[in-house]
């Protein structure tokens, strides 16, 4: 998909702007930092938060600053979720995960910084009004913290080996995967200022809901079907971790059945806006994903 490639290059070409220089005696945290950002991935987020933002009217370039933002968030949450304390991954992006590559101390710090970096971003964008600006630092905080991300990764984490019934399974979804992609799309919305933001918020939350937990039971398909060779981490990592996932719950079957249901949900919610044909198509294909 020749635009998907363009919301890609957009972000890419703009994601190691804000860096200091490498020469500085801290330059590991910052090489880390960086190793783990341009390992690759597919930049689904910062694509939603450029998509969203032109769905609602604006120029997508409007978004730019901010869907790097987004982009620093995830690859920090993949680090840190990497550590030996979390799930204990050696392969991240095809390559060796950051405490792999540069010990665990600088992978924390490195994960540490690109955390917080995301506010600096949007705040010095020049692209949008401080009152934009303000949304979306708020929004992505708070999908990022202990009633999002954080606390979807201390449900996952903490509740492996141990009894989860099917809906805190969802509501973990819901929260370490959901969220960030929430602040994604949500991102793009206040970008926009739109006159209609109240309601382009209304949808592309329950767009972002479905298509975020359509996502995760994918990527815990993958873990047991997927070549570690193409998803460029180690599959059955899940089962190693005794992790609870929608394949454990409910067999494989089920898990992709499911998949469907909610991308299906997640496109309908994009009927509330005028031109969703790219947002479809890059949808569906994310149920077809191989990686
Ligand atoms: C992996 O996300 C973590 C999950 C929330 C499932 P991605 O599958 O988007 O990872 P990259 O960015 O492509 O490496
Ligand atoms: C990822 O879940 C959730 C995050 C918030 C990073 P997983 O632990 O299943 O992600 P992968 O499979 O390691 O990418
Ligand atoms: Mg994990
Ligand atoms: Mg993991
Ligand atoms: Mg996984």
């Amino acid at each position: 998909m020749e635009k998907l490639e363009k919301y890609i290059k957009n972000a890419e070409d703009r994601l190691y702007e804000i860096f200091p220089a490498e020469t500085l005696p801290q330059g590991d945290v910052i090489k880390a930092a960086k190793y783990s950002l341009s390992a690759g991935g597919k930049r689904i987020r910062p694509v939603l938060t450029q998509v969203f933002c032109e769905m609602c009217g604006a120029d997508p370039v409007k978004a730019l600053d901010t869907a790097c933002a987004i982009e620093y968030m995830h690859t920090y949450s993949l680090i840190h979720d990497d550590l030996p304390c979390m799930d204990n991954d050696d392969l991240r992006r095809g390559k060796p995960s950051c405490h792999k590559a540069y010990g665990e101390t600088t992978a924390l710090l490195a994960g540490d910084a690109l955390a917080i970096l995301p506010f600096e971003r949007i705040a010095s964008s020049a692209a949008i009004s401080p009152s934009a600006a303000v949304k979306c630092i708020r929004t992505l905080a708070n999908l990022c913290g202990t009633a999002g991300m954080i606390g979807g990764q201390q449900i996952d984490t903490a509740m492996a080996g141990e009894e989860l019934s099917g809906e805190l399974l969802l509501s973990m979804y819901s929260m370490k995967t959901s969220a960030l992609i929430k602040a994604a799309c949500l991102c793009g919305v206040y970008c926009a200022e739109s006159p209609e933001e109240e309601r382009y918020v209304k949808y592309a939350s329950e767009y972002a809901e479905n298509l975020g937990i359509a996502f995760q039971i994918m990527d815990d398909i993958l873990d047991v079907t997927g070549s570690t060779e193409e998803l460029g981490k180690r599959t059955g990592n899940d089962a190693e971790n005794d992790k609870h996932t929608y394949v454990r719950t409910y067999g494989l079957e089920k898990a992709e059945k499911a998949a469907k249901e909610y991308t299906e949900k997640a496109l309908s919610a994009l009927k509330a806006f005028d031109d969703s044909e790219f947002t479809e198509q890059l949808t569906r294909m994310l149920l077809g994903r191989k990686k």
